[in-house]
């Protein structure tokens, strides 16, 4: 065994006994009766399970995966690391947060083979235009010590976009992104873009959640077929999501969490949602959601909660 190989042994041994530990706290927790946040995830690296979405050109994506807003360092790479261990595939991460370069050493320290992870990255608005689409895309590459991407965003509609997207294009034809999509556009970005689009974009990654479940999005994403993913599945916890008296209810009846009922519902709604977490028992707990299912009386009272705004008008 070559030295990098023992160390990938290793983290996956520290990986597992941490997991053991976590899971024999979910089954005491649940013998008391309180919401049982660690399920069987963690028994096993595999059981996570998460479903795929096949995408518009064919490609599968999982439907929920861990966002890196916000994460930087050490912090980050023990997250990222964290989730993967647990089972998460699918990692979000974007030029400017600043830890391409920690989600990278996350990912080769997993040891996990390169194939079975969907690394999502975004070309930030500096890097906006032909030329520079591309140098940005080197850049963040490089920083994360990858091939290729699974799956490569325009950040936000800023800047010159047909030029970008003309960049991401032929990046996609050359096979060094697997697919290409977008974010924070509204209907009228998204018509423009698709007006001269050669290669449709797969996914429109926007700020979706309970009080902001943008139903107009959804219907024309659909109509389309893009796949949406959310950002923010949990708002950040704003305006008071993980204390609302709706989504208590709703937990306690399925012996659930807060976290784990918003997580659900946009499964259910057939929605991709990456929830941010830097605590290893809300990464596991985040994960367990596949075995519960929201009824209609569930999904009518969430619907209740929209308050059809965003939540982060300080991005607007
Ligand atoms: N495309 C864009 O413009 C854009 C914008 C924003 C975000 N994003 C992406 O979307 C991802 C998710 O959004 P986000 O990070 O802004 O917010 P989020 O996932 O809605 O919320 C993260 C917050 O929820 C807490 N949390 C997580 N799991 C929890 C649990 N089980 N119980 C209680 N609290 C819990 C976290 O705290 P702890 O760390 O203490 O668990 C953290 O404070 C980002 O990380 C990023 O990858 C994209």
């Amino acid at each position: 065994m070559n030295s990098q190989n023992q160390k990938n042994e290793i983290n996956r041994r520290r990986f597992l006994q941490s997991g053991v530990k976590l899971a024999a706290a979910g089954i005491y927790l649940g013998m008391f009766g309180m919401p049982n946040l660690f399920g069987n995830v963690i028994m096993d690296k595999g059981a996570a399970n998460i479903p795929d979405v096949k995408l518009n050109n064919g490609v599968k994506m999982p439907m929920l995966g861990f966002g890196t807003y916000g994460l930087r360092g050490e912090v980050c790479q023990q997250s990222v690391a964290d989730a993967i261990s647990v089972g998460y595939r699918l990692i979000d991460t974007a030029k400017v947060y600043g830890n391409e370069e920690a989600v990278g050493k996350a990912i080769k320290q997993s040891g996990i083979d390169r194939k079975q992870l969907f690394v999502t990255s975004k070309l930030w608005v500096d890097d906006a235009g032909y030329e520079n689409a591309k140098k940005g895309f080197e850049e963040t590459l490089t920083k994360l010590g990858l091939e290729y991407l699974d799956l490569y965003l325009i950040h936000r509609p800023r800047g010159d976009v047909k030029g970008s997207w003309k960049a991401m294009e032929e990046l996609y034809a050359a096979g060094k992104i697997r697919a290409i999509g977008i974010s924070n556009f509204d209907s009228e970005q998204l018509a423009d873009l698709l007006s001269y689009a050669q290669v449709k974009p797969v996914v429109n990654q926007i700020e979706t959640h309970a009080y902001f479940q943008q139903g107009n999005s959804y219907n024309l994403l659909k109509k389309h077929n893009v796949q949406m993913e959310a950002w923010a599945p949990f708002a950040e916890g704003r305006n008071g999501l993980f204390t609302d008296e709706v989504f208590a209810q709703i937990a306690k009846k399925y012996n659930k969490t807060i976290a784990q009922v918003n997580l659900r519902w946009h499964y259910q709604r057939g929605i991709v949602a990456i929830p941010r977490s830097s605590q290893k028992a809300h990464i596991v707990e985040n994960l367990n959601i596949f075995d519960f299912k929201l009824n209609h009386e569930d999904i009518s009272a969430i619907e209740k909660l929209d308050l059809n705004k965003t939540q982060f008008p300080e991005w607007s």
